[in-house]
């Protein structure tokens, strides 16, 4: 766990100040209408960051997107992306979701709320389906202040409970959508049943 010194030490190094909770950028929803114009812009700005260097995996992120962030000026500096996952041990769907802010637009005190208006975005969007693609949002806390930050097993404010941790030693959780209930369980393949 690092202290409020560690979060600044951490902050020193991404080149981030101070916490300014001026919120710097619109939160737009574009879930399902990524078009050519926005593909563009996501690979220039994963690119010249250095988040997703290759514009060919870049683009196939792109279609993932669910909202994005705009400056001012109307410059992309965020995005949050989805994609439907099937974790092995919960054997339900969920969405895989990963946010990314521009270095200068981070420490403003909006990794949740921007969270927060995606999943509301997803949960729009399965609400409408006959049968919802996805019970809810699965994250894997990449991001070390992210995981410092938020050791509560329920974490009301971005409504997520602790489920274990990923392959890769990193904090997983979810949040289920409003009414979300368990898809049926597809029956196990019968040992020696063809693949
Ligand atoms: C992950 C990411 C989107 C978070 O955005 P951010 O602007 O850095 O985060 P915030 O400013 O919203 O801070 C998040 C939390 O950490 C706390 N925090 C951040 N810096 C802090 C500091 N110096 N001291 C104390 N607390 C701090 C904030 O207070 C906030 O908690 P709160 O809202 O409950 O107060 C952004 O850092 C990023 O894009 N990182 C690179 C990609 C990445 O790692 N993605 C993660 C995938 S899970």
């Amino acid at each position: 766990m690092i202290g409020r010194r560690g979060f600044a030490e951490a902050r020193r190094r991404q080149g981030i100040a101070e916490l300014n909770t001026e919120v710097p950028f619109e939160i737009i929803p574009v879930w399902k209408q990524v078009d050519a114009g926005l593909t563009a812009e996501l690979v220039e700005l994963w690119g010249r960051t250095n988040a997703v260097p290759d514009p060919e995996r870049a683009a196939i992120r792109a279609r993932q997107a669910v909202c994005v962030a705009r400056s001012g000026d109307g410059a992309l500096c965020g995005v949050g992306t989805a994609v439907l996952s099937f974790p092995r041990r919960l054997r339900q769907p969920l969405y895989y979701y990963r946010q990314f802010f521009a270095p200068e637009f981070r420490g403003h005190k909006q990794a949740v709320p921007f969270f927060n208006r995606a999943r509301q975005v997803l949960q729009d969007y399965t609400a409408a389906q006959a049968t919802p693609e996805s019970i809810g949002v699965l994250l894997e806390l990449e991001n070390q202040l992210l995981s410092a930050r938020y050791t509560r097993a329920f974490e009301p404010a971005a409504d997520s409970a602790f489920i274990g941790y990923s392959p890769r030693g990193l904090q997983l959780r979810v949040s289920y959508f409003e009414g979300a209930t368990l898809h049926p369980l597809p029956p196990r393949p019968r040992p020696g049943a063809p693949a």
